[in-house]
């Protein structure tokens, strides 16, 4: 029944399956007509000086109008998403003092869904976005800004990526944990095709991957890779006292992320360690420095015990004064929370070019194979050409996450052609801006052939491992 109905639609319209991956498809987008009317108003006022929303923030590669995502998004989510890399006033005011009165912690209740990422969890424990885990893309662009000055950009690419893996495209809603009914693509009509949406945890598709900072993997926990595991919390502490002089510094945070891929590597017959999801999880690393510093990193702030416990709700065991420096310290978990005793969000947004320089150092520093294990524990190689450099590694990760498509798609999948434009409508303010080359395929039609030119471009992006390593959520046997 499900697929007799794509089919009709599918019949019904001859337009492009994916409008967005031709040159031509991409500059229809950001030229559609009402879209750029409210772009030119912005800029206008941003000209003039009269936006008292907006301060001037100078970034390399100049203003870039985007395109208007009205879906879902709420007006300071759309404001930036104009703007593409210019932040809003909100973003920039500086270092800003938390928590907020009229953002108080609330535990969550048995159904408020709480997963993988402690910044979400965070910022639905305060209400900065719905307390019930379940959001909109805009609403995370907006909660991220405010709480964390996270950039517009950097906010778009991981919520879309979770839209796309774990959400309902069409409402732009997803979980921030696990599966749950209150969200379905196209209300569960195009589940067989995206499969259940199963929230921003989904496995090995676009954001969720193996080696975490404190949670297990999917396949080494019994498909749990959202609950807090104190162990795991404990050595990264033992690398804050021996690499960080107590802090959660970028030195630390690369020496836990080199023993937990070996590790896990280790441990995980369906190990799956590929783009874009390995890129999330080593930006995640760089995160706990990154946004949980108490002032601005490398401008005197440092995420020191007191942020890191309270944002990640990990409680000491002991609490006496000095009991932090000892390594055998145990926790537990308690809900994740801004410091009670006051914290300070950082003074300049994070947009993508910082967040990809934080990938490269610590992928550098590791070295981790990209990649997943296949069958009979080979090992199935990722991309093999990924730029070292900051500029070109975020052009290859916007890539890698449209080559994260099922081919499948490309036999039926007109119907989503004009939800899939919305999405990426969403991502493709921050790529232009960052003067990413253009090079999606001229898939001008669907079928197989059209599916095999989209599959051989995808390949640059994702190597074999994406449907050849048994852990990839697009293993195809
Ligand atoms: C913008 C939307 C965001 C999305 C969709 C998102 C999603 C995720 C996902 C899927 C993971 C799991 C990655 C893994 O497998 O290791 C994760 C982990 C993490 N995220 Fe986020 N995140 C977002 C924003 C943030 C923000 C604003 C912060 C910090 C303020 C943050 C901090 C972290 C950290 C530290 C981890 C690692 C958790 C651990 O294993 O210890 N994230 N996030
Ligand atoms: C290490 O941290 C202590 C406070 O915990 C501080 O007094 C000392 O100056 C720090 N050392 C370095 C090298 O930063
Ligand atoms: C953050 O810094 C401020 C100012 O130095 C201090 O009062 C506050 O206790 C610090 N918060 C944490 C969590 O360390």
């Amino acid at each position: 029944m499900r697929c007799s109905l794509l089919l009709a639609a599918s019949a019904a319209t001859s337009v492009l399956a994916f409008p967005w991956m031709t040159p031509e498809g991409l500059d229809a987008l950001m030229k559609h007509p009402s879209a750029q009317e409210e772009v030119k108003r912005k800029l206008a006022e941003y000209e003039a000086g009269k936006a008292d929303n907006i301060e001037a923030r100078q970034v390399g590669t100049g203003l870039v109008p985007g395109v208007v995502s009205l879906l879902g998004g709420t007006p300071t989510a759309v404001y930036d998403n104009v703007l593409g890399l210019i932040p809003t006033g909100d973003s920039v005011k500086g270092l800003k003092k938390f928590p907020e009165a009229e953002y108080p912690f609330k535990a969550p209740g048995p159904t408020d869904q709480r997963g993988p990422c402690p910044g979400l969890n965070t910022l639905a424990n305060h209400g900065y976005i719905p307390r019930n885990g379940i959001a909109t893309i805009g609403q995370i662009n907006a909660g991220t800004a405010r709480l964390f000055n996270m950039g517009a950009d950097l906010s778009s690419l991981l919520a879309t990526g979770g839209a796309l893996d774990g959400g309902d495209i069409l409402s732009q809603k997803m979980s921030i944990g696990g599966p749950d009914n209150r969200v379905g693509v196209l209300n569960g009509a195009l589940n067989s095709v995206f499969g259940t949406p199963t929230g921003i945890a989904g496995h090995g598709k676009f954001n969720e991957g193996d080696a975490s900072a404190t949670r297990l993997d999917f396949y080494l926990n019994n498909g749990d890779n959202i609950v807090f595991v104190p162990e795991l919390f404990k050595q990264m502490h033992q690398q804050a006292l021996a690499k960080g002089n107590g802090t959660y510094s970028v030195d630390a945070i690369q020496e836990h992320f080199k023993n937990r891929y070996r590790d896990s590597r280790a441990a995980n017959s369906q190990f799956y360690f590929n783009l874009p999801s390995a890129g999330v999880v080593m930006g995640a690393y760089y995160f706990i420095p990154g946004f949980f510093s108490n002032g601005t990193i490398g401008a005197g702030g440092v995420a020191n015990e007191a942020s890191i416990t309270s944002f990640y709700g990990a409680k000491p065991k002991d609490t006496s004064a000095n009991a932090w420096q000892n390594p055998d310290l145990e926790y537990t978990h308690v809900p994740e929370r801004i410091p009670e005793q006051g914290w300070y969000r950082r003074a300049t947004p994070m947009t993508i070019p910082e967040a990809v320089a934080g990938i490269l150092d610590v992928y550098l520093y590791a070295k981790p194979a990209i990649g997943g294990a296949g069958a009979d524990q080979n090992w199935v190689v990722g991309p093999v050409d990924i730029p070292n450099n900051p500029q070109a590694l975020s052009c290859f990760l916007y890539n890698a996450l449209y080559a994260n498509f099922p081919g499948d798609l490309f036999n039926s999948l007109s119907l989503l052609s004009s939800i899939v434009s919305t999405l990426s409508s969403t991502i493709v303010p921050g790529y232009k801006a960052l003067g990413c080359k253009v090079d999606f395929p001229q898939a001008t039609g669907k079928g197989s052939t059209y599916r095999s030119v989209y599959e051989s471009w995808a390949k640059t992006y994702t190597g074999e491992a994406k449907t050849k390593a048994v852990g990839s959520g697009w293993y195809q046997k």
